[in-house]
């Protein structure tokens, strides 16, 4: 998978530069979920899918701004997840956004998960890589990803991410984040998810919560290309990851799109949550 990984670092360096100097605007087209797409999603897409075809090893991929899956190589074994922006409505607002990839064997569902992926493109380029461990890397200035360290979570942290709009919530969801603050936990919400959960997994612990709401009854994050992937991070970080009442990974989505309401945290949020929903 190494050669994944080298792929991966070239793409965000290129993105890295197109988000610092290139157009913010949005282009004429709307994304599968009906998004409007920026100018930088479709560019974000287009320099990973390139990077990607130069690797024999992958076979598939799909990418949360096409449809489809894009076949790569038949004599590949490697299937990835991405989405090549996420959070990509903070750019003009100048805040920070990331690159998420999962890496699956045999099919795109949870259990078949075998690495995860992120870069956040903030203030520094940083990229996180999970396989048995969590191992953070920095850009220098010399374009190289330095390690800098593993990343393990606290039993329990300080920090909470509640997503979406509150009046959408179910009562029990606004009684357990009512709760949270009430016992000292910071409100830490960006609206990336990308630079949201890397503050979680740095600061020790907390929650990030997206919930079934009113008007999305099964959330608004993607399994595939930001659910998943995550789950494996906060799971090997030494954390957890739920939809409410099932691990994340034990899901298996039925479409590429399918979205799932999800909470990520350390091990005494998550059961927390589990103790809500149960
Ligand atoms: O997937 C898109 C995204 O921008 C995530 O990065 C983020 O966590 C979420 O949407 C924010 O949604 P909301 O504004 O509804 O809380």
């Amino acid at each position: 998978m190494t050669e994944i990984f080298e792929a991966i670092k070239k793409s965000a360096i290129r993105i890295r530069e197109a988000i610092e100097f290139d157009d913010t605007g949005y282009s004429e087209d709307q994304n599968a979920t009906g998004d409007t797409q920026l100018k930088l999603d479709i560019k974000s897409d287009i320099i990973i899918e390139e990077e990607f075809r130069k690797i024999p090893s992958i076979k598939e991929i799909v990418s949360e701004e096409k449809n489809d899956k894009t076949p790569l190589h038949v004599e590949g074994h490697y299937l990835i997840g991405y989405d090549p922006l996420d959070g990509s409505s903070l750019i003009d607002v100048n805040l920070s956004v990331g690159s998420i990839f999962g890496i699956y064997e045999g099919g795109y569902a949870g259990k078949n998960l075998i690495a995860s992926v992120y870069v956040v493109y903030g203030p520094r380029v940083e990229l996180v890589i999970a396989t048995d461990k969590v191992r953070m890397y920095r850009l220098n200035k010399s374009d190289e990803f330095v390690y800098l360290k593993d990343i393990v979570l606290n039993e329990k942290g300080k920090l909470n991410a509640p997503g979406s709009t509150q009046m959408c919530w179910e009562p029990k969801h606004k009684k357990m984040i009512d709760d949270i603050f009430a016992d000292g936990y910071r409100l830490r919400y960006s609206g990336g998810m990308v630079p949201d959960l890397h503050q979680i997994l740095l600061k020790g612990g907390g929650l990030f919560s997206y919930p079934s709401t009113s008007d999305a009854p099964k959330g608004k994050l993607r399994l595939i290309f930001e659910v998943f992937p995550f789950a494996f991070v906060y799971e090997k970080a030494g954390g957890g990851s739920v939809d409410g009442k099932n691990r994340i990974l034990d899901l298996t989505p039925e479409h590429p799109h399918d979205t799932s309401p999800c909470f990520f945290g350390s091990n005494s949020e998550v059961q927390r949550v589990l103790k809500t929903y149960e």
